[in-house]
């Protein structure tokens, strides 16, 4: 990497941020391990949708991914060169328990072994999410996240992840975006498993929380030092295209569904009032049992925020009751998600506002472009001005939230390096470095460069 020192970009970035503020990278363990068939691991449900012809753009599917089951050591490498504190990667649940029952696999759970303390060797604190969306396929066939049982099932992997890694790993993320473990797979069918059914979402995050709430007790009983456990949310940042009262009805509709359906039972111990009489009609109020809500929400110690676009919204005749109005004035990104870094502060705000008292992090932030067709220098280097940017304005937002009292102690940028975007395939590009997936070449973006650099001069050196 060349040795460009931080220039004035990086300073107004990182205004505002403490110097021991947590910088890190993201990746998720379907994205980028490969080896889906390899020591013991079973098809999770990202398998079978990413085989189902027509659900993820180019038929593309995770069989190899960016191969990091077997480049780890590299992968590892790339995040010390960057300078990063932390790491946040995902396990397989069917790597680390096949099948999602019974004892756990000792050749999967070897290969965090050997991540854990490679990270550790190159002063990397390990942040360890435990769903990251792939569910085993076995537990998909018994009712998926809609029976109940899938959260006691995960309650005991999280046990069996805890006791084998906790000696070395004490953050614990439990679920990721349960808003698009729920919505997207179970009622959009746009995620796996990919099913359609409005009721069904609403069981799916009842209990996808359930899990969470069982999964934070099993972790604390299981791990060997003292575990700091959160969960990651991707709140929806819902505003109405119009300020008419039919626009503003639909926002508050897309927050209840998108937001608080998450954010209330977990910190607050209770699901939103109008949110249930929105679901009544619809038959899809959450099954709550006796108890349920007091295990929900466990003390927490910190909260993961993921933030990336916002979503502006008129009414809809589908039973979630939205509509997503294209954002088309301020430029995009290739997804194409409209540029909003605002929206970090807005959100971050807020949360601080309604749900005060936990440390949060950003454990997921980043931005899709076309690099390899518009940002290839003569050299063949990627020159991704745009992600610089965009990265540079969404830390000074979450600066600025801090300055409104928002308690933000940590960075995570998504992604590490370009890996399998879910049902876009691999045509979508999120990473700091580049990814050649006909020979598995890493190469830094002049992005991570940027990064590295902005670390420093937060690190005021
Ligand atoms: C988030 C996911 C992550 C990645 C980014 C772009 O919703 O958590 O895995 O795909 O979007």
């Amino acid at each position: 990497m060349t040795a460009a020192s931080a220039g004035p970009v990086e300073r107004a970035a990182v205004d505002g941020l403490p110097v021991d503020f947590v910088w890190g990278a993201a990746t998720a363990a379907y994205q980028i391990e490969g080896a889906a068939a390899e020591d013991g691991r079973t098809p999770s449900i990202w398998d079978t949708f990413s085989h189902t012809p027509g659900a993820v753009a180019g038929g593309d599917h995770g069989d190899t991914a960016c191969d990091h089951y077997h480049r780890m050591p590299e992968d590892v490498a790339l995040l010390a060169d960057l300078g990063l504190d932390a790491y946040r990667f995902s396990l397989s649940w069917p790597r680390v328990q096949p099948g999602g029952r019974g004892p756990a696999n000792a050749r999967g759970l070897a290969f965090y072994d050997r991540l854990v303390d490679e990270l550790l060797a190159k002063d990397i604190t390990p942040w360890v999410t435990l769903y990251h969306w792939d569910l085993p396929q076995e537990l998909e066939d018994a009712g998926g996240w809609p029976n109940r049982d899938t959260a006691y099932r995960f309650a005991e992997y999280a046990g069996i992840a805890a006791a084998a890694l906790g000696d070395r790993v004490t953050n614990w993320i439990t679920l990721n975006e349960p808003f698009c473990s729920a919505m997207l797979g179970y009622y959009h069918g746009v995620h796996a498993p990919g099913r359609k059914h409005f009721p069904d979402f609403t069981k799916a995050a009842h209990h996808l929380l359930l899990g969470h709430g069982l999964a934070v007790k099993e972790v604390r009983a299981q791990a060997a030092l003292p575990p700091r456990i959160g969960i990651t949310f991707n709140p929806v940042l819902a505003q109405p295209a119009s300020t008419s009262p039919e626009d503003v009805e639909a926002a508050r509709r897309a927050d209840a569904l998108g937001a608080r359906l998450y954010l209330d039972p977990v910190l607050r111990g209770s699901y939103p009032e109008d949110l249930l009489a929105d679901l009544a009609p619809h038959g899809a109020e959450p099954p709550v049992e006796d108890g349920d809500l007091r295990t929900i929400s466990q003390p927490l110690d910190f909260l993961g925020i993921n933030y990336y676009f916002r979503d502006v919204v008129r009414p809809s005749d589908e039973p979630h009751g939205y509509l997503s109005v294209p954002q088309t004035e301020r430029p995009s990104t290739a997804m194409p998600w409209e540029i909003y870094p605002e929206g970090m502060t807005e959100l971050l705000t807020r949360i601080t506002r309604e749900y005060p008292g936990l440390p949060l992090y950003i454990t997921e932030n980043g931005a899709a472009f076309d690099d390899t067709s518009s940002a290839v220098d003569e050299a063949g280097r990627i020159q991704d001005e745009n992600r610089i940017v965009f990265l540079a304005d969404h830390l000074a937002a979450i600066g600025r939230a801090r300055e409104a009292g928002a308690d933000v102690r940590g960075y995570f940028c998504w992604s590490l390096m370009d890996n399998f975007e879910w049902a876009y395939g691999y045509a979508k590009r999120f990473g700091l470095v580049h990814v050649d997936y006909d020979t598995q070449r890493r190469t830094p973006k002049a992005s991570a460069l940027w990064l590295r650099d902005a670390v420093a001069a937060s690190r005021g050196r």
